[in-house]
């Protein structure tokens, strides 16, 4: 038999996402790997800067892998960054300790000519390398998810140099220049499919798209910069790779959730923790994903079990992803995640 047919059918990440209830769910969490786990915090150590981890396949892989062997999660998601695509594409991006990424703000209009997709996927190799390391070391009921941010959530953090709280530099030129606006979602929209389809190439068999900043956008403009371009983007990877399922995250844009689940047609949308897991259930006509409140993982104790069993319940028969509503905090104790899975197969 042919084993990738018998791997689609069989893992529950990958059936949950093909519209299956299933019982007790899947589980993976946003942020699995990283600062919450000594085990990465040591090899971290060991390692000068964030992005030369992201470009060590061996070092990326066993990041990545941490979590599965410790929780025994559904899935491992790939150890990489939402910025490693402006990275490839020819812009300066760094991580700096304890303040979080830093880009060379694109300057309006003169910044585009210097970036390229040409190089993505050479650049991007040793990614692709710790993706088919990881494919390889999993069992057969664990999943392999890639990832990539959302073309708005990219030219924001493109634009602005670094985190903001609204991202107003971003939203500034798309209002004020959105011709050119357009030309750098354009290649971001081609850059981002060479990147994902470059994963799922490698093994992965689920790509998630995280549009954490969609949130900040006006409706219009949430039309325009993350539904239109997603469109694009998932159109693109299902025709190239009609087998892999899409999870999108519009993270903050509300009940605009049920308008972007339409029209990109993800298999699922991972929703945010304000978001009314009820509303989700009745209104997202895919696969839902989500959403403890990672402040309850944090917490632990009775609240957290009584938050598991009633997400549980409001979506008992439909398909559904247990995670969280957005990553998991670098403070968490590794044994509220171990209870916490725990709960889910209860
Ligand atoms: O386990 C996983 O989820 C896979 C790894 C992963 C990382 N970043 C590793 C990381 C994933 C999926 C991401 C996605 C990402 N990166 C997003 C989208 C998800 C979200 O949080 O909304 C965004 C916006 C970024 C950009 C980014 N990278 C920020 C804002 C920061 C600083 C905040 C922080 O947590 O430190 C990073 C750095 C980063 N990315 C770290 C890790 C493990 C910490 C760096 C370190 O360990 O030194």
């Amino acid at each position: 038999m042919d084993r990738s047919v018998l791997s689609v059918t069989t893992k529950p990440l990958l059936r949950a996402l093909g519209g299956e209830a299933i019982d007790p769910p899947p589980v993976w969490l946003m942020r699995q790997a990283g600062r919450f786990l000594p085990e990465y915090r040591k090899l971290r150590a060991q390692i000068g800067t964030f992005l030369e981890l992201c470009y060590s396949p061996a070092l990326a892989a066993e990041v990545t892998l941490q979590p599965v062997r410790r929780f025994g999660f559904d899935a491992a998601i790939l150890f990489s960054d939402i910025l490693v695509v402006p990275d490839a594409m020819g812009q300066k991006v760094w991580f700096e300790e304890k303040v979080g990424p830093q880009l060379e703000p694109l300057a309006r209009r003169h910044g585009l000519a210097d970036l390229t997709v040409d190089r993505v996927r050479a650049h991007l190799a040793p990614v692709y390398d710790a993706a088919s390391r990881v494919k390889a070391a999993l069992d057969e009921r664990t999943a392999l998810i890639g990832f990539a941010g959302a073309p708005w959530t990219v030219a924001a953090y493109m634009i602005e140099g670094h985190g903001s709280r609204d991202f107003a530099a971003a939203k500034h030129w798309a209002l004020a220049e959105p011709e050119s606006f357009a030309t750098l979602i354009d290649l971001l929209v081609e850059a981002t499919a060479i990147h994902l389809s470059a994963q799922i190439e490698a093994g992965a068999e689920a790509v998630q798209i995280f549009d954490s900043w969609a949130g900040v956008l006006s409706a219009q403009e949430f039309d325009r910069w993350s539904i239109a371009p997603t469109v694009k983007l998932v159109r693109q990877l299902k025709a190239a790779h009609p087998e892999v399922k899409v999870i999108g995250f519009p993270r903050g844009c509300g009940q605009r959730a049920a308008e972007y689940a339409a029209a990109t047609g993800v298999d699922a949308i991972s929703i945010d923790y304000a978001t009314p897991a009820e509303w989700a259930r009745g209104a997202l006509k895919c696969a839902v994903q989500g959403n403890l409140d990672p402040v309850v993982l944090l917490a632990g104790g009775p609240m957290m079990a009584r938050e598991v069993r009633r997400l549980r319940k409001v979506f008992a028969g439909a398909p559904y992803v247990f995670n969280l509503g957005h990553g998991v905090l670098p403070t968490t104790p590794p044994e509220h995640v171990a209870e916490l899975v725990r709960l889910v197969r209860e």
